[in-house]
């Protein structure tokens, strides 16, 4: 008996929000993917879950199934953790049981070729024959931080699991998502959910995008990709999802070995990396090319409002960065702004001379946190600024470091307008960095970093304006 009314978005909930998990191939050998599995379910998950395992009698002290057949009462969700020539078994026991999603954490499948090939095709014929909707195979799954669904084998002594939070990240591979994840909780940067999909023989990119754009815990969409498995849908959903989420998208594969190397890890046809291109323009997704960009991006929009335009206002104390950042705007297609001479004229009343009241405004080595408060606040008032990008070298003895994050956020609080700061420098610089992200404030040690990504703010707000007019 299925269990799926259908193929859309819904079916896709079971992964994220079962009540009740199996973990078939639950182990009690350390070692095994099986062990970690089940004890992430241990610790975490707060719905029901059961182990499978026909050789043993219990795992980690909860009993064990000898089939997901003989587990009593409803499974929504069932994590395959046994080898390749056993899948097929075990999905068709699912089926039977009427289990609605798997997630089938296995290799050796279609990247493998040959034989692998048609093991995958069995695999999708029994999903649909059954209606259970399939992750992987050749994948790492799913963890979400507010259920706690957590199926990756990648033990937590190792891998810290990030906070909630509202990115979502979806990932082709299962080692890039860990590298993402890894970073998010490093810099304790919120994650709403993740999924590792491997070789999308039946859930795919566009059904998490269609899936992750109504979700509520979800502001930002990142996406690793290496191949579409069908351009047509990918771009009709994309462009939906971007009219009410940003959706940032790294894919590899760009170049002839880089398509090869893809073809084998999960068995992706990368396709011309022009017409993927084409596809990011027209669907209003935004490209990123390594994963410093794609995290340095992803928490600028999840924290900080699109801009409504391109004008940018620069304030420093080294005049130094402020060239630097001037640069970069110019090279990420924005503009420093005009600011106004009203402006300007009540600043000079304040400050010495010596401060260089224009566009990027350089308030000297001897700025202290009143100079910036003053400055702040006149600039982010100013109708002619769009956003603000703050630099601060905190080594000069103006600045008090103790208060100079509170200083920062009081004197914006009044505007909604987007705001990343630079913080150049090494230790001191560090601990300042991590305040002003624990404060919703992206800030970067360089100013290429930062610019690049107040440029997706000033992306992705014209991408909203000119939706709205095309509504009227
Ligand atoms: N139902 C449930 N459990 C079963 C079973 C069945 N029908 N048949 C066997 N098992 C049990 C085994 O007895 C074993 O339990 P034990 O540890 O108590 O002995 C457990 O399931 C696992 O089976 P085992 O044969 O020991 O396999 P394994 O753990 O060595 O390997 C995989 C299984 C899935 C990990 C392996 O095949 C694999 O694919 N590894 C690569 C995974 C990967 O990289 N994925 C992509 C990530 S991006």
């Amino acid at each position: 008996m299925s269990k799926r009314a259908s193929a859309g978005p819904e079916s896709i909930g079971h992964f994220f929000n079962p009540k009740s998990v199996a973990i078939i191939g639950a182990s009690a050998k350390q070692k095994k993917i099986g062990y970690v599995i089940a004890k992430n379910f241990i610790e975490s998950f707060k719905g029901k879950f059961f182990m499978v395992n026909p050789t043993v009698g219990e795992v980690l002290s909860c009993p064990a199934f000898p089939s997901v057949k003989s587990i009593p009462g409803e499974v929504d969700l069932a994590v395959v953790a046994v080898p390749a020539k056993l899948v097929t078994g075990v999905l068709e026991d699912c089926g039977e049981k009427g289990v609605g999603a798997a997630v089938i954490i296995t290799s050796g499948f279609k990247e493998i070729g040959g034989e692998g090939v048609k093991l995958e095709e069995e695999l999708v014929r029994i999903g649909k024959e059954h209606g259970i909707r399939l992750m992987g195979p050749n994948c790492m799954g799913v963890f979400d931080s507010t259920t706690m669904v957590d199926t990756l084998f990648i033990p937590r002594y190792r891998l810290k699991r990030a906070p909630r939070g509202n990115i979502a990240f979806i990932s082709q591979s299962g080692a890039s998502g860990i590298a993402f994840l890894d970073w998010a909780a490093g810099e304790r940067i919120g994650i709403s959910k993740f999924a590792s999909y491997g070789n999308a023989s039946d859930v795919d990119e566009a059904d998490l995008l269609e899936f992750l754009a109504a979700d509520r815990e979800t502001n930002v969409i990142a996406m690793y990709i290496e191949g579409i498995k069908d351009g047509r849908k990918f771009a009709n959903v994309a462009r939906e999802v971007t009219a009410t989420k940003p959706v940032l998208v790294l894919k590899s594969g760009a170049t002839a070995s880089g398509a090869k190397a893809a073809l084998s890890h999960t068995g992706s046809l990368s396709g011309s990396d022009e017409i993927f291109d084409a596809v990011v323009r027209q669907t209003g997704m935004i490209r990123v090319y390594d994963w410093e960009e794609m995290f340095d991006i992803a928490r600028v929009l999840a924290y900080q409002p699109a801009a409504k335009g391109e004008r940018i206002a620069v304030i420093t104390n080294g005049g130094g960065a402020g060239v630097m950042i001037a640069d970069e705007i110019e090279k990420h297609g924005m503009k420093l702004a005009a600011i106004g001479e009203k402006t300007l004229a009540g600043l000079r009343a304040k400050f010495p001379p010596h401060v260089a009241l224009r566009n990027p405004m350089d308030l000297a080595g001897d700025a202290d946190n009143e100079r910036y408060r003053d400055a702040i606040t006149a600039v982010l008032a100013d109708d002619s600024v769009d956003s603000l990008l703050l630099v601060c070298i905190p080594h000069t003895p103006g600045i008090d470091l103790e208060s100079f994050v509170d200083v920062v956020i009081d004197s914006s609080r009044k505007n909604n307008k987007p705001m990343v700061v630079c913080l150049p420098g090494g230790r001191i610089a560090f601990e300042i960095r991590e305040l002003f992200e624990e404060n919703g404030i992206p800030t970067y040690p360089t100013p290429m970093r930062a610019a690049l990504s107040l440029s997706a703010l000033v992306k992705y707000g014209s991408l909203r304006s000119n939706l709205s007019c095309a509504k009227c």
